[in-house]
């Protein structure tokens, strides 16, 4: 498929390219992560870089931001050439990447942290501490000035941590601002902070790059997006006249089934709760779940939907309130004894509690599942094997070599062995907080198909999310939460966005 609205990359009216990536290659051992892509910034631009799990795009900003080393193809700002053998070399020449994962030191403080191997440090310690909070408040004034440069970055909420990462790249004169997945765990509100600044940094000329699987965001924030694919370029466009459809093409090479709901919700109670709380958290919340049944819970962020799961799931212990499964009371002192009971809960912070980074998919995907897989000690490992091929298989795991250590693997394909690993635990009830997070268009139609399966096959899930439209998807009927209590819940028939929207928003209360 040819694109339309191909451009020649940032070079409108012969302008030299903020930045311009030509022929850029990169291979890791058994993949070609990049190969021969060539990619364009104009100034004052913010450009988009799109495509699936594994495509490249964080690739290619590591390597222009000195963190790997390219094969192939050189880097030029301004068209000059640039050398970018380091993280703190590209940074000197204008280069600075925000990475997904921040990379602040907790017990710093916000100015020292914009300082950290800069100039105004000497070995390692701050000369001039006066010098240094004037200039961290001046750079950090047009974005947020409600930071204060003085508090421990460590108690700082990850928007405001990312906006202190921008502020530190405006300190050393970035020309070119990397963005990689920045929403990920930013509340709506957040985002909206964040476009401003974003916006405010193409004043100045700066050319951004933002990733996202996220194409509302793109299309609310981007003028032109790169599509890569298997490491490849795809195309340029001008989102002004390319459709989410046509994108979407573009991204997975080929045209994504759009489902509809298929009910498998049955009559039998599985789950029962009655007046479930924590602390404020959560309060007096009764609902029950059914065999076959998907129940969304929706709410805004804070309204207190991963604690309730979280109760449920033995994580948190409840100080009220009562968990029966089939008709009998359950007591779940931790997630092991939910598991027992055939409960899981697949969290929405897998990457920093959920995996071993330097073991391989069969070993992390074994982990809570492992003694299922022993005998006499010995753990069956050609059984083992087995089923963790069939689960990588239906989670889509690209590459799928499953001795491959899972750090080597990208964000999303991370998340789907996370998934995998879930799944494998065989429970009866699921419930997944946010469970397509990061990850691409063509896999989230994938999670969706295998949730479904898993209601097909008479067990009952769960899902939090904050995406109405996934929401209205899979749902069966959705409870939305307000303020730690269960605002309502919506039957199938009466499920639409505004309805869930104002039950968020209001609790269902006349304002
Ligand atoms: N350090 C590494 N060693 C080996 N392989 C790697 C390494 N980093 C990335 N890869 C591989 O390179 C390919 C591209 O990965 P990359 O992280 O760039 O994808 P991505 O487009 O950012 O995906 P996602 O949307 O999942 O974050 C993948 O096949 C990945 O497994
Ligand atoms: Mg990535």
């Amino acid at each position: 498929m040819s694109p339309t609205g191909h451009t020649d990359a940032g070079t409108a009216g012969g302008a030299i390219p903020r930045l311009s990536m030509r022929g850029i290659g990169k291979a890791f051992p058994g993949v070609q992560a990049l190969r021969n892509v060539s990619f364009n910034v104009a100034r004052g631009e913010v450009h988009a870089l799109i495509g699936e799990n594994g495509a490249g795009k964080s690739s290619l900003l590591k390597v222009l931001s000195g963190v790997y080393r390219a094969d192939a193809g050189d880097i030029r700002v301004d068209g000059k050439l640039v050398d970018a053998a380091s993280p703190k070399a590209a940074r000197m020449q204008g280069i600075a990447l925000i990475h997904q994962e921040l990379q602040q030191v907790p017990h710093l403080d916000v100015a020292q942290n914009m300082f950290l191997g800069m100039p105004l440090t000497h070995g390692g310690v701050f000369t001039d501490k006066t010098q240094m909070r004037a200039r961290a408040s001046t750079a950090l004034a047009s974005l947020d000035p409600s930071i204060d440069v003085t508090a421990p970055i460590r108690t700082l909420r990850v928007a405001q941590r990312q906006i202190v990462e921008i502020a530190r790249a405006l300190l050393s004169d970035a020309r070119v601002i990397a963005m990689d997945e920045p929403t990920s765990s930013l509340t709506p509100r957040e985002f909206e902070r964040l476009t401003e600044v974003i916006a405010t940094l193409a004043a100045r000329g700066v050319g951004v790059i933002y990733v996202s699987h996220k194409l509302e965001e793109v299309y609310r924030v981007c003028t032109r997006a790169t599509v890569l694919r298997d490491g490849a370029l795809v195309g340029v466009v001008d989102l002004a006249n390319t459709t989410e459809d046509m994108l979407v093409g573009m991204m997975v090479g080929r045209t994504i089934e759009a489902r509809a709901h298929h009910g498998h919700a049955g009559t039998e109670r599985v789950l029962e709760i009655s007046g479930l709380g924590r602390g404020h958290a959560v309060r007096g919340v009764s609902f029950a779940l059914h065999r076959g049944e998907v129940l969304g819970i929706a709410g805004l962020v804070g309204a207190g939907r991963t604690e309730l799961v979280r109760l449920i799931a033995g994580v948190d212990r409840a100080d009220s309130g009562t968990v029966s499964l089939h008709g009998r009371p359950i007591r779940s002192a931790s997630p092991r004894e939910a598991i027992g009971h055939g409960i899981a809960l697949l969290p929405e912070e897998r990457k920093r509690d959920g995996i071993v980074p330097l073991r391989s998919i069969v070993s992390n995907m074994a982990l809570p599942a492992f003694q299922r897989w022993s005998r006499f000690g010995l753990v069956r490992t050609q059984a083992l094997r087995q089923r963790v091929r069939e689960m990588t298989e239906r989670v889509g795991l690209r590459p799928p070599d499953i001795d491959r250590p899972i750090r080597l693997f990208s964000g999303g394909n991370q998340q789907k062995a996370i998934l995998g690993r879930w799944l494998m635990a065989d429970a009866g009830i699921l419930m997944f907080d946010e469970p397509t997070r990061g990850i691409d268009v063509g896999a989230k139609a994938d999670i969706y198909r295998l949730i479904e399966d898993l209601v097909q096959q008479g067990k009952s899930v769960i899902v939090v999310s904050s995406e109405l439209p996934e929401i209205m998807r899979l749902s069966d009927r959705v409870l939305v939460m307000w303020r730690g209590e269960m605002a309502g819940i919506l039957e199938r028939a009466d499920m639409n966005e505004s309805a869930i929207m104002h039950l968020a928003v209001s609790g269902g209360r006349p304002q």
